[in-house]
């Protein structure tokens, strides 16, 4: 089943190109988006006084690269709840909610107890799954599978991406009525039927990747800064070197790097700095230019032709990557991340489908 490769993680990343088009399989019609799934429940979606979004690990992650574009094109605020802490602090939620639910699985216990209490709240309650069949497809009033297909890896990688581009066309079917946003959506629209093309373009870094990671792997730590769009390419990008590679990393709020980040900085830590093209830019090139001045270890991923615009001095390692409508980057922008915690765990010799302590669904709280 794993075909060339050598692993379940390594032939689900190289897969994304495909994955990502069964994502969008008949969904994208007349320059409009359609979810059988959720076009019944549309106008109760649009009323809602708040969306929640719930999930754990990757899930989480893929939500809170959506939450950018789904409150732009809504307008509906949207709040991010880790499921355990949702229901570790019985957090409010409503009847006017909407509850949307986060799971490859769509077994994870967390998400699904945190389910069990936006019903008896009254909320609306959405799933986006991989899964046709799971408790969490079944309990939901409506949802949307996002078909990437079977995931093997304990570390999750093409369900993150079809994740996010699921939420994408949520967000488009819901704020579909609004006539003011229609050329963002059209442009959207037209960014999707070619991130497939895009995605295989990036996975052309993987030699690449191999070789930024062999100059990692004594590194007893690795930082990723990202903001905006890319907060979540950030936290799941450390995710991955965590979870697999066994080494610490932590994915940070670039906005944040002043309030405590900044002390850790020296000659020797490495720190990844997401800085692709979007309305973020100016802000992630200051940041650069402050962890130069204190000698940071800097890789920066830009878009591409972008190296010396990031890093004028030539003195930081550069990924580039293909620029694409800005909030399809994040799709884009793991990718790179997910081959170089792929080629870490190698190169230190750990097992990459099975990572020590890991299970591909917690069914236990
Ligand atoms: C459905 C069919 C698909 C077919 C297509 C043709 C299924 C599973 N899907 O896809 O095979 O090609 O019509 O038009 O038969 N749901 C939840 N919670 C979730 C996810 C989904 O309640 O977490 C519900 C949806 O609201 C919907 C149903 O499950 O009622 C199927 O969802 P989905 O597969 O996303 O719908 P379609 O894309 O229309
Ligand atoms: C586990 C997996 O911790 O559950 C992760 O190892 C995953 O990869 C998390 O992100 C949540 O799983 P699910 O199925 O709810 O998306
Ligand atoms: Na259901």
């Amino acid at each position: 089943k794993k075909g060339s490769y050598d692993h379940y993680m390594q032939k689900e990343i190289h897969e994304q190109p495909h994955s990502l088009t069964t994502t969008m399989r008949g969904r994208l019609k007349d320059g409009g988006v359609l979810l059988g799934g959720l076009k019944e429940h549309l106008k109760t979606i649009r009323r809602c006084r708040r969306l929640v979004f719930i999930g754990c690990g990757t899930s989480y992650n893929a939500a809170l690269a959506a939450r950018p574009f789904v409150e732009e094109l809504t307008g509906i605020p949207v709040t991010m709840e880790v499921a355990s802490d949702l229901l570790d602090r019985q957090g409010p939620i409503y009847r006017e909610d909407t509850a949307v639910f986060v799971s490859q699985s769509g077994e994870t216990a967390d998400t699904l107890l945190a389910l069990d209490y936006a019903l008896e709240n009254g909320a609306l309650c959405v799933g986006i799954t991989n899964t046709v069949g799971s408790t969490l497809s079944r309990n939901t009033h409506c949802g949307v599978h996002i078909n990437a297909g079977c995931e093997i890896g304990v570390a999750s990688t093409k369900a993150y991406t079809s994740q996010i581009v699921a939420m994408t066309m949520m967000a488009l079917a819901v704020g579909s009525d609004q006539i003011s946003t229609q050329a963002r959506r059209d442009a959207i629209i037209s960014g999707l039927t070619s991130l497939p093309s895009n995605v295989s373009d990036v996975l052309k870094l993987d030699v690449g990747m191999k070789e930024l990671a062999s100059s990692l792997i004594d590194s007893e730590s690795l930082l990723v800064f990202g903001r905006g769009y890319n907060y979540a390419t950030a936290l799941e990008g450390a995710l991955k070197v965590k979870e697999v590679a066994l080494m610490h990393s932590e994915g940070m709020l670039a906005g944040e790097m002043k309030h405590g980040p900044l002390a850790l900085v020296d000659e020797n830590l490495p720190i990844i700095v997401i800085a692709t093209r979007d309305a973020c830019f100016s802000k992630q090139q200051s940041v650069i230019q402050q962890l130069l001045s204190r000698r940071g270890r800097l890789i920066v991923m830009c878009s591409k032709g972008d190296a010396s615009a990031v890093c004028p001095s030539g003195s930081c390692r550069v990924i580039e990557v293909p620029e694409v409508a800005d909030c399809l980057q994040p799709v884009v922008n793991i990718i790179p991340l997910q081959l170089l915690a792929y080629h870490l765990t190698v190169l230190r010799g750990f097992d990459v489908d099975q990572p020590r302590n890991l299970a591909k669904s917690v069914t236990t709280q």
